[in-house]
């Protein structure tokens, strides 16, 4: 069986190709940061009006490096949501619709999930049940996940998502857009144990997270200490060694907490070279494992919402003729794989 897969939530075009017995057969991506970077954030409607020219396109690509035809597809998976409304629409317009003219199923995916299930597609992928850290420019939460459909959202962000926490942080530091990459490269020249940013909402049990004050912070020391180019690099470094120490803590605990054995770090914040290898200590800690999808698949990509999309696909559960996007979804509410 054979799936494509659309991405739109947010500022890349995704697109791709996943046959269950083969693998992934290809996958597309155009980002947009280019298209964003002068407006310092992503502008929706100028999001919107470029998935509508760079979709299509690349559904060709994709078939044409799959070296398939629309024949052999059996299926059409598209992200309804979380993200922008305008955004999804595109997504949701395009694979619904094409689903309708080739005769196949379409498949409404959960834009979390295909994150969260983007470590399957790696030869060496984790077992359920896990601990999810799901980490993106939009959301931070901790998942008990028992298996596909069946989360358990033991701690999510009150203000700001971690991905925000870096963008915002960066851009008070005058990166481009999106800064965390960058914020990430000008911590590697910075002195470690000059500067001390606090770890939000450690001192007290529970496993929310809070990012917004990091900013503030990195923004008073800015003020106070000045903006030279170490002086940038040790707030650089600090503020991500308090974001990586925070997310640490918070995944001990979860694990304490449910006894589970292997975790999973998805969302663009997982690209973080120095998260990985923190957590990668700590698991080795407690013999555990952790596990984690190739850098291109943390990110934004058709690749996890083609995988995330076979899984309902094969378990039978697809769209009704309608086009679906939702903006807000809770992860919790999504049905189990088996009913
Ligand atoms: O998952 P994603 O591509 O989009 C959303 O679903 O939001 O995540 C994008 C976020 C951005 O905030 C970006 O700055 C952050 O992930 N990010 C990073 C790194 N790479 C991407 N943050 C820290 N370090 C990185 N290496
Ligand atoms: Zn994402």
């Amino acid at each position: 069986m054979r799936i494509l897969g659309l991405e739109t939530s947010c500022d890349e075009t995704g697109v791709a190709i996943y046959d269950d017995e083969q693998g992934l057969l290809a996958h597309r991506l155009y980002s947009q940061v280019k298209l964003h970077a002068d407006y310092g954030g992503v502008v929706p409607e100028l999001a919107s009006r470029d998935h509508v020219r760079k979709t299509i396109p690349l559904i060709k690509e994709a078939l044409a490096e799959a070296n398939c035809s629309k024949e052999d597809i059996d299926g059409i998976a598209f992200t309804a949501g979380p993200g922008l409304v305008g955004a999804l629409l595109v997504g949701s317009t395009i694979g619904r619709s094409l689903a309708y003219a080739w005769g196949v199923p379409a498949v409404a995916v959960h834009h979390m999930e295909g994150h969260l299930l983007a470590p399957m597609l790696e030869d060496d992928h984790p077992e359920f049940p896990f601990l999810a850290l799901l980490v993106s420019g939009g959301h931070s939460m901790m998942v008990n996940v028992q298996g596909i459909g069946e989360y358990e959202i033991l701690g999510e962000s009150v203000d700001d998502a971690a991905g925000e926490a870096f963008d915002k942080t960066a851009k008070l530091m005058g990166l481009d857009y999106p800064g965390g990459p960058l914020l990430a490269k000008l911590a590697e020249q910075g002195t470690p144990g000059r500067f001390k940013f606090p770890r939000p909402m450690t001192d007290k049990p529970g496993l929310d997270f809070s990012f917004s004050g990091l900013k503030t912070f990195a923004a008073n020391t800015i003020h106070s200490e000045g903006d030279d180019e170490q002086t940038r690099a040790d707030i650089a470094y600090a503020f991500q060694d308090a974001v990586i120490d925070t997310l640490g803590i918070k995944c001990r605990r979860a694990l304490d907490q449910t006894g589970l054995k292997s975790l999973v770090i998805a969302g663009g914040v997982s690209a973080n070279k120095q998260l990985r290898e923190q957590l990668e200590v700590m698991m080795k800690k407690r013999n555990g494992r952790v596990y984690y999808p190739r850098p291109e698949f943390c990110t934004d990509n058709g690749a996890m919402i083609a995988y995330a999309g076979m899984q309902r696909l094969k378990a039978g559960q697809f769209e009704s003729l309608s086009i679906t996007a939702k903006p807000r979804w809770p992860i919790d509410t999504l049905e189990p794989l088996t009913k």
